[in-house]
């Protein structure tokens, strides 16, 4: 009690709790012996229960403003920093010290099937991915839950599984290590944890704060030089209605589709950039012929006509070619209507 009082004085007085709890002196978290990942979950050190997924005290909990969809699975986000290290904020970008480590959970609602859910768990999980930072690079593994959810055993191949979530079948696909490099490059090896992502009023659980500003107050963030939230990037909430069309749909894309379409992207070769950053003029969309898989008859954007725009087309199409082409068989509803939306609203291509 002591110590919750002297925490909530320290930020302003009335408010009850801060944010996010003090960072933990010991690292638990400890995915990596000897460079290779442990085999099982349990062995990672990161979570204090498997069944209840319950976090250890050093898994920081932060979201993304506008997720990758995953066939509607549902996410949950951590990260782990060694105790005495931060990251670091320097001209838009975050450095990550060694042994950072990004946790990101899977797990499906609304799975009925007694073979699939013997627990009839409401949130089955299917897989805890990693990344973690070593001397030299970024490692990349996932362990997958069985099917009671009690363990998770580290995935050396890539599986996919049928799986009926509220009535409808998707076939759950689990990418083997090789794999996560197709979108967790080199050169842009963490995806979703960029400031564009986290510059939003996060739900904390006590209370909402914006991430930065929350890393910042408990020293995992150090700002050089230091930064103004309001000044620094951030993408929208692509169902929030209030904000402007354009907006949300260039968000959708930024997350969906720009870990591939950018330069150094898996689909570089495309030469679309769809990154929220870059003006409409730049992407390489609006007006531009088609050029692979048989759509050449479209532009990639025909302004006000979603029917002759490739991208919608692509999105809507089934395997395999339908954009996103991996971790996805279900077409996302809502960003296929968004893409809709604003291409129909969109009146002329803006000159370059
Ligand atoms: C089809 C592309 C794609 C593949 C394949 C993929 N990821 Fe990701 N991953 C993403 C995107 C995009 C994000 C950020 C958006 C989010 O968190 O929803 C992300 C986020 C993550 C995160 C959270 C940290 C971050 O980068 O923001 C982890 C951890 C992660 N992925 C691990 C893995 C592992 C391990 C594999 C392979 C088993 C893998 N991913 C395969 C696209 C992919
Ligand atoms: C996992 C990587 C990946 C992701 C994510 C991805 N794409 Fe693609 N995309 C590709 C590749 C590779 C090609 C080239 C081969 C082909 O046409 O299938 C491509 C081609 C395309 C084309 C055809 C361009 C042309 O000129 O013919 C369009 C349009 C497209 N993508 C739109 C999208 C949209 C919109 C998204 C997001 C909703 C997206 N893609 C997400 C890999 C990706």
């Amino acid at each position: 009690m002591g110590l919750l009082l002297l925490a909530s004085t320290g930020c302003g007085g009335n408010s009850a709790q801060p944010p996010l709890p003090q960072r933990a002196t010991e690292l638990h978290c400890q995915p990596l012996k000897d460079h290779v990942p442990v085999q099982t979950l349990e062995e990672t050190g990161c979570f204090q229960d498997i069944e209840t997924i319950t976090p250890g005290p050093d898994l920081i909990p932060y979201g993304v403003r506008s997720p990758l969809w995953t066939d509607g699975a549902d996410k949950q986000r951590w990260v782990v920093l060694p105790p005495t290290e931060t990251l670091q904020l320097t001209h838009n970008e975050i450095q990550f010290p060694r042994g950072t480590t990004l946790v990101k959970l899977f797990s499906l609602t609304g799975v009925q099937d007694n073979a699939l859910n013997p627990s009839h768990l409401e949130r089955l999980p299917m897989e805890m991915r990693f990344l973690v930072k070593t001397e030299t690079q970024w490692e990349a593994f996932t362990y997958r839950f069985s099917p009671d959810g009690s363990t998770a055993q580290l995935l050396d191949a890539s599986a996919d599984q049928e799986i009926t979530a509220h009535g409808t079948t998707l076939s759950y696909h689990f990418p083997n290590k090789s794999s996560c490099e197709t979108c967790h490059r080199n050169d842009k090896p963490v995806l979703g944890f960029e400031i564009e992502q986290l510059n939003f009023e996060y739900d904390y659980g006590p209370s909402r704060e914006n991430q930065l500003t929350a890393l910042e107050d408990i020293q995992a963030l150090v700002a050089d030089p230091p930064h103004k939230t309001n000044e620094l990037p951030s993408l929208v909430l692509p169902t929030d209605t209030k904000q402007p069309l354009e907006d949300r749909a260039r968000s959708w894309m930024h997350a969906n589709c720009s870990h591939c379409h950018r330069p150094g992207g898996w689909a570089a070769l495309s030469q679309m950039d769809l990154r929220n950053s870059v003006p409409l003029a730049d992407t390489g969309t609006c007006d531009v012929p088609m050029e692979f898989a048989g759509f050449s008859s479209l532009f990639r954007i025909t302004p006000g006509d979603p029917e002759q725009s490739g991208l919608l087309v692509r999105v809507n199409e089934m395997f395999p070619y339908r954009m996103p082409p991996i971790g996805v068989s279900i077409t996302d509803p809502n960003g296929s209507a968004l893409l809709r939306a604003w291409i129909e609203d969109l009146q002329t291509c803006p000159s370059p």
